[in-house]
């Protein structure tokens, strides 16, 4: 399986400590390919990633040409080409629909700064969402004079379902609604919301709509993004921003955005975009030509080793094959969320169905605040998290950097803190 996703073990960890033999050999040669410190359990990959060998080693080559000539490195990877056709050929779309960023957060606030939005128009979103996406929205709504509308999609994470999900937008929409604005899954609760039905709702209350009015469905993807094997065309959204720093294991400071062909002229930039299109115009005196993908990638120059680099990380997924990498985290998360379930001292917030979680799960303890809980697991060697939101819960994500051995490291020491 993976030995033939070409994952030939390089760099193996110096020493695994005490912790026993994995019997997951192909996985094990995948870990291998991190260079992360032995010394720690990391449940935490989905924050930033890891570089894998074939990444660092991208970036090790791009920076070496780039130090020994940066003007000529510039001019021979001037096209970006390969890294959108290599983010296109992941996701299932064309290249010249994506934008490539530095962030899902620069993607978020290049999207919604960029739509045409203007008072009496609504922006439709949800509490679920994370800073990037509600302060982007915040921000647009000022200067556009749109308003915000934030709705509750369920009161219990841990009693969430897609259909009553995907029923709170639709009972939402209004005439007014021109965005709505989720984010796939919440880093609060790791909840994995039905973007596919949550599009279809939409495009049910489109029918009749002038493009002008149309509703687009605009996702915050990072982290569905590496975990489950979809299509764009799968989630039927219209606009689609992700992190490539998280669970892609890109290089750290890259980011796609991705829309459907049609819609990219009704964007505009906020920061000028460093491509021909633009530029061209702009030495002839001319006007902007009708803004497309690339116009929208924030221009001036950027940590350009690992901006191309970027094809390096796609072909690692692809390499071992999305649908095993989705096969794998689900099943980390199975037995991890399921572990949880099982103890009396806990309350687990992340559902257990696959079709509504991804790789993220959240906890409480009885008696004890989140951080206490990341506290006393660091000190037996094991790096979780807080979420940052206002209702906070402890966050673990069992990934293709962790083992089964991990996980059951995170049970054991959860269940000594009864
Ligand atoms: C749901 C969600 N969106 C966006 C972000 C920010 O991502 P980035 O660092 O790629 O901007 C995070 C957290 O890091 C997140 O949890």
């Amino acid at each position: 399986m993976i030995g033939a996703a070409g994952c030939a073990p390089s760099q193996t960890r110096a020493a695994e400590g005490d912790r026993p033999e994995a019997p997951d050999g192909a996985w094990q040669r995948v870990r291998d390919e991190f260079a992360l410190s032995p010394a720690w359990i990391h449940m935490t990959g989905f924050l930033l990633a890891s570089h894998p060998r074939p990444v660092r080693e991208a970036i090790e080559a791009l920076r070496r040409q780039l130090d020994e000539n940066p003007v000529d490195a510039l001019h021979e990877h001037d096209d970006t080409s390969p890294v959108r056709e290599a983010a296109a050929a992941y996701m299932g779309v064309r290249a010249e629909e994506i934008a490539l960023t530095d962030s899902t957060t620069m993607g978020l606030a290049t999207l919604y700064l960029g739509l045409p939005l203007k008072a009496g128009d609504e922006i439709l979103t949800t509490v679920h969402d994370h800073y990037s996406t509600q302060e982007s929205l915040r921000l647009a709504a000022e200067r556009t004079g749109a308003s915000i509308r934030k709705i509750t999609l369920y009161d219990r994470a841990s009693a969430a379902t897609a259909a009553g999900m995907a029923e709170a937008i639709a009972k939402a929409l209004t005439p007014a609604t021109r965005v709505v604005a989720i984010t796939w899954v919440h880093s609060s609760s790791g909840v994995k919301t039905p973007v596919r039905a949550i599009a279809d709702a939409v495009a049910a209350a489109n029918q009749g709509r002038t493009p002008e009015e149309r509703i687009l469905v605009c996702v915050d993807g990072v982290h569905g993004f590496g975990v489950d094997d979809v299509t764009m065309a799968d989630l039927g959204c219209d606009f689609f921003a992700a992190g490539c720093h998280k669970w892609i294991f890109g290089p750290r400071g890259t980011g796609v955005l991705w829309g459907k062909a049609e819609l990219w002229p009704r964007l505009r930039p906020s920061i000028p975009h460093f491509g021909e299109e633009g530029y061209k115009a702009w030495m002839r005196a001319q006007p902007a030509p009708p803004t497309n993908a690339n116009m929208m990638s924030p221009g001036g120059f950027h940590s350009f080793e690992h901006r191309w680099a970027l094809p390096a990380a796609f072909a690692f997924h692809r390499r071992i094959g999305k649908d095993k990498v989705a096969e794998r985290i689900h099943a980390l998360n199975r037995r991890c969320k399921e572990g949880l379930a099982g103890m009396k001292h806990v309350t687990l917030h992340t559902p257990l169905d696959d079709g509504i979680s991804a790789g993220l799960v959240c906890f409480e303890i009885a008696g004890m605040t989140p951080v206490a809980v990341v506290a006393r697991l660091r000190e037996k060697k094991i790096i979780a998290s807080t979420a940052p939101y206002a209702t906070s819960y402890v966050r673990v994500a069992p990934s293709l950097v962790t083992s089964e051995a991990d996980v059951e490291a995170v049970l054991r020491e959860v269940r000594a803190l009864a």
